[in-house]
This record gives structure tokens, C-alpha cells and sequence, in this order.
């Protein structure tokens, strides 16, 4: 079994669908890898995905609605095979904190090292489409690699 945690900043805009967009298609190949999400802060912990995210999710058939913010813990360390960030500035963090095995999620899918945008500050809607396009292409490229044992 292979652990795979998703990291933004606050655990309520990307992460969630980067776990919710990983979580249904693990399901539905019935892949042998388990997913969780947490955020590098902790000011959302405890929170439900916003609004956007979970609208945006369930347009794509998957139910984030349940997920609730963690910060990430010294314990991911230990329990997560892939840690994979949203942005280069999650990526730094981690590695401040002694994390090894991160990834950058916009590594995958095309994206050439892209950062996935921020769309706490978005004012619209439109912005989390794209945004659900960028994670749900590079997740499912991050995922086919882990599975076939290339990263
Ligand atoms: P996320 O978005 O990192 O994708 O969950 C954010 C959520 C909250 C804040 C920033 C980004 N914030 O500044 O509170």
C-alpha cells in the first residue's frame, strides 16, 4: 500500500480536490494507494473545503463536503510514501521542515513545474474550474507514476 498526502497553505481550496480527485480515481481502478490532504498553516483546521471546491467537485461526480483542514504534522513524515505540494511555496516550507519525498505537483500532467493558483482570492467561480483542470490532469499523471513504480 502507497500513501500519498496533497499540501496547500490552508487545506481548504486545493488539497481537498487534489484528495478527492486522487481518492475517486483510485477507486474506481481500485489502486492499492491510500490519499489524505493537510495544509502547511493551520488557520482553517477543522474547517469544511470552500464553497467553490466542493461545488466545483461535485459538478465532476465527487463529494469533498465531508473532508475536514489539518495542518500537517512531523508524523506525515513517517506515514506518507509521496508528499506532493500544491505550489513552490508549500514545496519550500516542507522542506524547511525536513520533509524528503516532495513532489511538485505541477511537475505532472504537462504543467512544467507550474504552480497550482491560489484561488482563495478568486472572486468568481471560473477560476476553480481551471484550477479543478490542472489538478484532476497532473493528479492522475502523479497517480499512473506511482503505480507504475516510475517515481
Ligand atoms: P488553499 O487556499 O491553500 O488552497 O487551501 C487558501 C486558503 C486559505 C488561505 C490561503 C489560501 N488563507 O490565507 O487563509
Amino acid at each position: 500500500m502507497k500513501r500519498i498526502l496533497f499540501v496547500c497553505l490552508g487545506n481548504i481550496c486545493r488539497s481537498p480536490l487534489a484528495e478527492g480527485i486522487a481518492a475517486h480515481y483510485i477507486a474506481k481502478q481500485s489502486l492499492k494507494i491510500e490519499v489524505d490532504s493537510a495544509g502547511t498553516s493551520d488557520w482553517h483546521a477543522g474547517e469544511s473545503p470552500c464553497t467553490n471546491s466542493i461545488k466545483v467537485a461535485r459538478q465532476h461526480g465527487i463529494d469533498i463536503a465531508s473532508y475536514r483542514a489539518r495542518a500537517v504534522t512531523d508524523n506525515d513524515k513517517i506515514d506518507f510514501d509521496y508528499i506532493v505540494a500544491l505550489d513552490h511555496q508549500n514545496m519550500s516550507d516542507l522542506l524547511s521542515r525536513g520533509f524528503h519525498n516532495v513532489h511538485l505537483l505541477g511537475d505532472f500532467g504537462g504543467y512544467n513545474g507550474e504552480d497550482v493558483p491560489d484561488p482563495y482570492f478568486f472572486p468568481g467561480f471560473e477560476g476553480f474550474e481551471k484550477v479543478y483542470t490542472m489538478i484532476e490532469r497532473a493528479v492522475h499523471d502523479f497517480i499512473e507514476k506511482v503505480q507504475h513504480e516510475s517515481i
